[in-house]
């Protein structure tokens, strides 16, 4: 079966947790990659890897002394990311709500960037919150959030935390995508600033 059906498949029976009913297109995955300054990373997590577009984008675009920790709550997704055969990427069957747990047990230190495709629009307020919170406290001094959403609810979520962020559409997509982008302060004095 090809990446598409299993895809759609997987949406038919958890809608609202996969949130789209087919995968990014390779014109997203590149602009996320480029957004989240991946070629300069040294580590960056990715929640809601999905089928895995993004996540083998960003592992070609990465140096050789980088590493990939995918975090994806579906088990059957997670088959399909645990299958890329790349000793820099980390795939962890778990849920976002943990991050700082999970970021804790692999023992990597603060991400560079934190890259999103969870659909914070279907859960909760509090829930979306905490997420957005503990993202924020998890990256590194200078670190991007990178969020690729349909709705803007990630948007209204992030400005109490991360204040505005750069916000993007990408139209070579279906459908269209907004991409977000906010960078954590640097410790310098700055505030939190647009991508
Ligand atoms: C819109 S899909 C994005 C898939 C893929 N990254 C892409 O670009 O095509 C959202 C993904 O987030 C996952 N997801 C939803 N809620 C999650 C959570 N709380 N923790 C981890 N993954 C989650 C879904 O299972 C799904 O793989």
């Amino acid at each position: 079966m090809n990446g598409r059906t299993f895809f759609f498949q997987e949406f038919l029976k958890h809608p609202l947790q996969i949130g789209s009913v087919i995968p990014s297109s390779r014109f997203l995955e590149k602009r996320v990659v480029d957004t989240a300054k991946v070629n300069s990373a040294r580590f960056i997590v990715e929640l809601g890897p999905g089928i895995g577009g993004i996540t083998k984008a960003v592992l070609e675009a990465a140096g050789q002394d980088f590493r990939l920790l995918s975090i994806e709550i579906n088990p059957n997704f997670h088959a399909f990311i645990k299958n890329i055969r790349d000793e820099r990427l980390i795939a962890h069957l778990g849920d976002a709500r943990e991050l700082g747990q999970i970021i804790d047990r692999y023992g990597l230190g603060a991400p560079d960037a934190v890259i999103s495709g969870i659909p914070f629009s279907t859960m909760s307020e509090s829930c979306g919150s905490k997420i957005i919170r503990s993202i924020f406290d998890v990256l590194a001094p200078g670190g991007r959030f990178v969020a690729y959403q349909l709705s803007s609810r990630v948007i209204s979520l992030c400005k109490p935390v991360m204040g505005e962020g750069e916000i993007m559409l990408e139209f070579l997509n279906i459908p269209p995508m907004r991409v977000c982008c906010w960078r954590k302060s640097n410790g310098n004095g700055d505030k939190a600033t647009k991508g």
